[in-house]
Parts: structure tokens; sequence; C-alpha cells
């Protein structure tokens, strides 16, 4: 496998029925789509497909120890991939479509690829809230293995132009259906025994899920050491990075810096939400990194509460802002 091909285009799909119908023929045929889900734009492909998973990795340049979510488009299609405990069908029941994966046992008679699972015997399974990753899901006919569309390390994708900046000439096509709503990646939960494991905090904030269950999520308590397999993505250091340094908590900008604001604070760049409203600020964080990357500044930002989707925003800036490896 030699990416990124010199004799390969990237299509720019339409969310049409041509457009799905052509993703999920170059999905059949072993190749790469991107896609958009409420969080971020997926790189797709044949979750039981081990070359087309491969390529994947090829195309992110992305370490393979990690597993990737297989998406579905329905509760049916997951089930005769996983087992699902009670407690797993009441989060499915409650929250998907929507931006939670579960991890769940493998069913025996999978077919999954063992790189999607990374040979685990659990696999991050989620039903994204997005009519057009559905679609393309629902017409290709089974799980698509998908990581965020951007190259390995770099910040996730919101946008089909923020594909193409990363991946043209890298994948096959990509469904331009507008800006991702949610705009940080899923939340991720798994299980030990009765308890709910939080994995990765994400669009879908703890707090409703600790409603839903009437119970506290734990925290991993596995500490990563050097060259051991990850559980989740949180654990690597400096992922979702922009090229900038970022200080976090700012006040204001320093000469050198540009701030990236939240709530009614003077003199910011860019403002992530003048209401003070998480929601928005999650869905314009990516975009907003992006931008004031490109203004080749260091960037300082405005405290963002740690509640709700400010709990995924400080997870991703923290990441932005630790040293890099
Ligand atoms: O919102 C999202 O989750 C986006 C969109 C495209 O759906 N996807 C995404 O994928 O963020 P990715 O590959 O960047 O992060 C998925 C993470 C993996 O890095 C992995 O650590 C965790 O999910 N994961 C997947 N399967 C797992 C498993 N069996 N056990 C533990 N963690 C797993
Ligand atoms: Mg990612």
């Amino acid at each position: 496998m030699s990416l990124p091909r010199p004799d390969l285009t990237t299509e720019r799909l339409h969310p049409d029925d041509a457009g799905i119908a052509r993703g999920a023929e170059i999905l059949r045929a072993g190749g790469l789509v991107s896609f958009p889900t409420e969080t971020v734009y997926g790189l797709g492909g044949d979750a039981c497909s081990e070359t087309a998973v491969a390529s994947i990795f090829a195309a992110k340049d992305r370490p393979s120890f990690n597993p990737l979510i297989a998406h579905v488009s329905d509760l049916e299609m997951a089930r005769a991939y996983a087992h699902f405990s009670d407690l797993a069908l009441r989060l499915a029941m409650a929250f998907w479509p929507g931006p939670l994966t579960i991890v769940l046992p493998l069913r025996k008679t999978s077919k999954l690829a063992e790189l999607t699972t990374s040979g685990l015997q659990t696999v991050g399974m989620r039903m994204p809230d997005h009519t057009t990753a559905r679609r393309l899901i629902s017409a290709f006919g089974g799980p698509v293995a998908a990581p965020s569309a951007n190259p390995s390390g770099r910040i996730s994708p919101t946008t089909a132009d923020h594909v193409i900046d990363g991946l043209d000439g890298r994948i096959d096509a990509v469904i331009d259906d507008g800006n991702c709503p949610v705009g940080v990646e899923s939340t991720i939960v798994g299980f030990d025994g009765d308890d709910v494991i939080l994995l990765r905090p994400g669009g879908l904030p703890i707090e409703n899920i600790e409603r839903c269950l009437a119970r506290k999520l734990k925290h991993p308590t596995f500490a990563m050491q050097e060259g051991d397999q990850p559980i989740a993505p949180g654990q690597l250091t400096s992922h979702y990075a922009p090229q900038a340094t970022v200080r976090l908590n700012a006040d204001h900008a320093l000469p050198h810096e540009v701030l990236l604001g939240f709530g009614p604070v003077k003199n910011a760049a860019e403002n992530l939400s003048q209401n003070a409203d998480l929601q928005e600020a999650a869905a314009n964080l990516f975009t907003m990194l992006r931008r004031l990357d490109a203004t080749r500044k260091a960037i300082a930002v405005s405290p963002i509460p740690d509640h709700g989707l400010g709990r995924a925003i400080n997870d991703r800036l923290n990441r932005a802002a630790a040293p890099r490896g």
C-alpha cells in the first residue's frame, strides 16, 4: 500500500441520491470516503475489510495501535456485530442517533476487520445523528470504520474544505454537507461489570449520561506507560495540535499572541461564543483554532467553564496546549 497515490483525485460529492450512491460504490470497492457527522467529518472505509481499514491508517499517517469506531445506520446493524447488555441498550435507546460511542463486546461471528478493533475483543460503535452519514452507511449496507478525517495529530475537520486541506489526493471522495453542528468528537464510554467508564469526554455531556443511568460515570484509573497500548486517544499527549503554541485560562493576549475568547471579553481575534454558550463554542472550536493557527501567532484562550460540553472543549484545548512529542 503506497499513499498518497499520484493518480488519485479526491471527488467532492453532493449529499444527494447520486452522491450517496457514488459514496457507497466507492466503499464497496474498498475505497475511502469522508462523510459529515454531527460531530466532525469522518474518514470512512468498509469496517469488514482489512485492506480498506489499512488504507485509512495510511491516508492519515496514523499510529496503527488505535482502534476505530464502527459507524452504523441503525441498532439492528450494531447488534449483528456486538453484544448489548441491558445497560448498553439503555444508553443506545436514550442517545442514539447521537454523539455517543459505546465500547461493546464483539460477537464471535463478527466479520469486522482485526484492524478496525486493533485485535481487541471489543468494538466502539456509534450511530451518528446526521442524515447524510446514516444514508451513506445504509446504502453501503454495513458498518463503516471512521476516525476523524484529518492527518494524524492535527485539528479535526468540521467542513469538507478542512478535509480537502489535509487529505486531498489521499482519499477517493468527500461528501460535502456543510458544517458539523456539534463540532467536537463523540463521548466514548465502556463498561467494567456494572460500572460505566468514561473513556473520552465529547459531544454528549457526561451529565446527560449520568442523569439517564442515575449513577456517576467512573473515570479510568490506568496510567499510560511509554509504549503501552492506549485505550482512548485522550492518552496520546499532543493530539488535536495546531502548529501554534496554546496558552489556556488567559484573561488577555500578550503582544505575540492572538486571543481566542469565550464570553464578553475584549480584543478577541475570534470568540467561541460572545454569549458564553458552550454548545456554540464547541461548534466553533476547531474552525477558529484553524483560522488563528493560520495567523502564525501563539494562541491565548479565555477560561472555559468545565461542565457540560465545556469538558470536551477543555479536554481538546488541554491537548492542544500539551508539550509536543
Ligand atoms: O465523533 C467521533 O467519534 C468521530 C466521528 C468521525 O465519528 N470519530 C472519532 O474517531 O473521533 P477517532 O478514531 O478519532 O477516535 C476514536 C477512538 C479511538 O482512538 C479509540 O481510542 C476509541 O475511540 N476506541 C475505539 N474502539 C475502542 C475499543 N474497542 N476500546 C477502547 N477504545 C476504543
Ligand atoms: Mg481524531
